[in-house]
């Protein structure tokens, strides 16, 4: 049982992540009409990845013999001047979750709530798991934009290559090693590696 502020913070939340869904989707279809294919293909699996999110929270909160409330699910039309503009937005957006998630976390502490938050601790490491992801996404797209900035991704690219070869495997930082794994449902895909399709 679950009390009336903390259902009310979760069903906030279920409308927040059906809200991230749509925006990525909205996300990948302006990407695809720049030609930003594999951009596209990394927001359209991450809108699935949002859906994963909401549904765990809906299905918590049904669980709890509460009701469920997705709302309305506005995104607005796409004004994104550029990708880096829309980079910016996607990680603003990220930490606006934190926020919330957070929020929720703190009060299910106050009210002394512990299943709740059991239950949203796997939310506490995918936020940080989501603000590294769109972090790296945002800092390197920042470093590609300059001329400097090209020479020095194009030297990594040749370490990469020339140095690592194919003995490179990208470290997972040891917070996600030790945190609740976000890849339990079998069709989830781990975004490094969407994202590693982006830089290779
Ligand atoms: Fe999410």
């Amino acid at each position: 049982m679950i009390s009336q502020n903390i259902l009310e913070k979760l069903n906030r939340q279920v409308n927040l992540e059906a809200v991230s869904s749509h925006l990525y989707l909205q996300m990948s279809a302006w990407l695809l009409s720049q030609e930003l294919d594999s951009t596209a293909t990394f927001f359209r699996r991450h809108a699935e990845e949002e859906k994963f999110h909401m549904m765990k929270l809906f299905d918590y909160i049904n669980e709890t013999g509460a009701l469920a409330l997705i709302g309305d699910v506005p995104v607005a039309a796409p004004s994104w001047a550029s990708h880096m503009e829309l980079l910016e937005a996607a990680y603003a957006h990220e930490l606006k979750i934190t926020a919330s998630i957070n929020d929720v976390v703190d009060a299910a502490l106050q009210e002394k709530d512990y299943s709740t938050f059991a239950f949203l601790q796997w939310y506490v490491a995918e936020q940080h798991e989501e603000e590294h992801l769109f972090g790296t996404l945002l800092h390197k797209a920042r470093i590609i934009h300059t001329v400097e900035g090209r020479a020095l991704f194009r030297f990594d690219e040749e370490v990469r290559k020339s140095v690592l070869g194919h003995e490179h495997h990208q470290q997972q930082p040891m917070f996600l090693q030790m945190g609740p794994s976000p890849c339990h449902h079998e069709k989830h895909e781990d975004p490094h590696h969407a994202t590693s399709h982006l830089r290779h």
